[in-house]
């Protein structure tokens, strides 16, 4: 559906740009405007554009309350006068949306786009007399914009050395953050809140929890050819974009016609109302692939975690973990339990020596000779399981892409269907940030040249997740955030008891993370007398919680991490067999950030519900009601609960499983342990 209003100016001054003009014009001389005004279909969120004194601003409101005050746009540009000052609106045009389509894979099959859009035309009154356009959508959900740079006699060519954009808080709220320019961690950190404030450089997603208002989430959409969006606090509340840069200190390169990046303001009543977050897969293009049926969830073992916790090598020699005979012996176990993929990780030339200082050393296509490539990739699919490939690149991301396109090819050829990449490192030899431009161009590339083979992607030390697969949904999973290997190196104490809880809330909201749970020997004594591991190596939850993260924590591609032997003779191992990687239906019954999370999900193209919930170092329950389950139809509820005496510090492993019939109208108590969790498969009764 299109309405155009003209010019679509608003007559009325809206109450919140009333309050930028009180601001903004108290210097003698100023002059505003009209307003424009921006209202979501439930009518609760308002933005209000406007230009006032030459300076183009916007505002949010929610229910009234004033959550955004005038907040700056703009641009910086190098070799050219800045593009914010000396601005008039010079026309607008509105439309709205509402469509439901249909996701090939994810945490809910239908998602609604159900949004007002206001396109604002923009131009400098005086020389060069540049235009831009900037395009606000408001979504019952939240808000977005960006910035539309038209092809124009004054602006072809550019570089933008500063992004203006702001977003000036109206309240102080609690962030939830991580450090932006930690050059060994990357996303990799755990989070910290204080006042938004007081924040340093932060990635996003960045969530902000106001003490009576809504809970808001600032991230971006559809970041294909821009540098990814860092936010700094100010004390006026003011946060503001920073991007990183190019090696010579550019932030984005581009040429008109160019469209930014969308930025997002997700809003919700409570903070359990943010998850699933469908806004921006809603600002990304559709679907580009014609043929999906290659792409599939899948759950996957591997050769990986032995080279966390030192029983095995990447690199070659007598402790090699990528030979044929373990290999095989891993196909055996994933073809035997269910699972999809087996990754391999150091089955390449390139591990031996300083791996991380000699990227350029990596082949992509040679294996090391213990490691027999094409009769491993054949058994395992005569056993209906795909090896996952493993592209380390230490960030020597021109030898990369100097081998992309074999690498792939040969992958394909062998029916390699899956593919897990890294970038441990900070900055590309060449010194170009890991977040900015450069790589973002680079991720793209690698997106489209899988696509290309059928190949479906596993990224850790990614980009963050800007909802790319909405058009590539070969785009499955990644990590960026700290994962299950910080138990194992027990570095800075592990993950603690918070950690999933704060996941949940902030990283879960860009994307499916490839947290690797699933580790059952949660004090990692299968290493004991090693004396290469540190003391703190150890997980810190209960047994019965690592079960809970495979619903908690969303992933197509969702390992069970480790070690086949220690999921011998463990009853608990039929839960991480049972749980679907693909859900119809998703939603957060509660949840407070830090603290808990409970979690329902419906399986796609199947009749099982499952429940989980984790806790962090509290002792908690929950009585939940199973009214979503159909009415007159009998269920039976398989619960893997913390045991008797269960904590995530001296007693881990008790697990209780017991089997309960239940319907819609049955209460189910669930008990979690001090760093606990449980997880409830309910399926129909037989
Ligand atoms: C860090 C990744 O997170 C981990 O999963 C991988 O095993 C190593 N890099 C080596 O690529």
């Amino acid at each position: 559906m299109k309405t155009n209003h003209g010019d679509g100016r608003t007559a009325r001054l809206s109450r919140v740009l009333g309050v930028a003009l009180a601001i903004l014009t108290a210097a003698p001389g100023a002059r505003a405007q009209d307003a424009l005004e921006l209202i979501s279909p439930d009518e609760r969120n308002v933005v209000t554009l406007g230009v006032v004194d030459g300076a183009l601003v916007y505002a949010l409101e929610r229910d009234g309350r004033k959550v955004l005050l005038p907040s700056r746009l703009g641009f910086e540009f190098s070799g050219a006068p800045p593009l914010s000052e000396g601005l008039e609106i010079t026309g607008s045009e509105r439309h709205a949306n509402d469509q439901v389509w249909e996701q090939p894979w994810g945490e809910v099959a239908l998602v609604r786009d159900f949004h007002n859009e206001l396109r604002v035309s923009v131009s400098e009154t005086s020389d060069p007399g540049r235009q831009f356009v900037v395009v606000f959508r408001a979504f019952d959900d939240g808000i977005a914009f960006r910035y539309e740079l038209p092809e124009q006699p004054g602006l072809g060519e550019f570089e933008i050395m500063d992004e203006l954009t702001e977003f000036h808080l109206a309240d102080d709220p609690k962030a939830w953050w991580i450090p932006a320019n930690d050059p060994t961690h990357r996303y990799e950190l755990l989070y910290r809140s204080s006042p938004a404030s007081t924040i340093p450089e932060v990635h996003t997603p960045l969530t902000l929890e106001t003490l009576d208002g809504p809970v808001l989430v600032i991230h971006e959409a559809n970041l294909v050819d821009y540098a990814g969006m860092n936010l700094t606090g100010s004390w006026e509340r003011r946060l503001s974009v920073t991007l990183p840069a190019w090696a010579d200190g550019v932030k984005v390169r581009g040429r008109t016609p160019f469209v930014t990046p969308w930025r997002t303001i997700q809003m919700a009543d409570r903070a359990a109302d943010l998850m699933p977050s469908t806004l921006g897969l809603n600002l990304n293009p559709p679907n580009a692939l014609e043929d999906v049926s290659w792409i599939e969830p899948m759950k996957y073992v591997g050769i990986w975690w032995g080279m966390h916790i030192n029983t095995v090598t990447w690199s070659s020699g007598p402790d090699h973990g990528a030979t044929t005979e373990n290999t095989t012996r891993m196909i055996d176990f994933a073809a035997q339990n269910g699972f999809g993929g087996v990754l391999v990780e150091g089955w390449n030339v390139g591990w031996d020596g300083d791996w991380i200082a000699n990227a350029d050393l990596f082949s992509f296509t040679e294996s090391y000779p213990d490691y027999d490539l094409p009769a491993l990739a054949e058994y395992a699919a005569e056993r209906g399981v795909t090896l996952i490939g493993h592209n380390e690149t230490s960030m020597g991301v021109a030898n990369y892409e100097r081998q992309l396109d074999d690498a792939f090819a040969l992958y394909q050829d062998l029916g390699i269907r899956a593919l897990k990449t890294g970038y441990v490192g900070d900055k590309t030899a060449e010194g170009h940030a890991h977040h900015g431009q450069y790589m973002v161009r680079h991720w793209r590339r690698v997106i489209e040249t899988a696509a290309r083979h059928e190949i479906m992607l596993n990224v850790h030390e990614p980009i963050k997740d800007t909802g790319e697969r909405r058009t590539y949904p070969n785009m499955m999973t990644r990590e960026g955030a700290r994962g299950m290997e910080y138990n194992a190196w027990g570095r800075e104490g592990g993950n603690p008891p918070e950690h999933h809880s704060i996941l949940y809330f902030t990283r879960l909201i860009g994307g499916p993370l490839d947290y690797t749970p699933g580790v059952f020997d949660i004090l990692i004594s299968s290493t004991d007398g090693s004396p290469r591991l540190p003391e703190e190596t150890r997980l810190r939850t209960t047994l019965a919680k690592q079960l809970a993260l495979y619903v908690v924590l969303y992933s197509p591609l969702q390992m069970a991490a480790d070690l086949p032997e220690n999921y011998e003779g463990q009853p608990a191992f039929q839960f991480i067999r049972d749980v679907p990687v693909d859900w119809e239906y998703s939603a957060t019954l509660g949840g407070r950030i830090g603290d808990f999370v409970v979690v329902l999900r419906k399986e796609r193209d199947g009749p099982d519900w499952y429940l989980a919930a984790i806790t962090d170092e509290e002792e908690r329950s929950f009585d939940i009601t199973l009214s979503f389950l159909p009415e007159g139809e009998n269920f039976v509820a398989e619960v893997y609960s913390d045991g008797e005496g269960a904590h995530w510090l001296n007693n881990p492993l008790p697990i209780a499983i017991s089997e309960q019939p239940v319907d819609a109208g049955s209460t189910l108590t669930l008990g979690l342990a001090p760093g606990g969790g449980q997880a409830i498969r309910i399926r129909p009764a037989e």
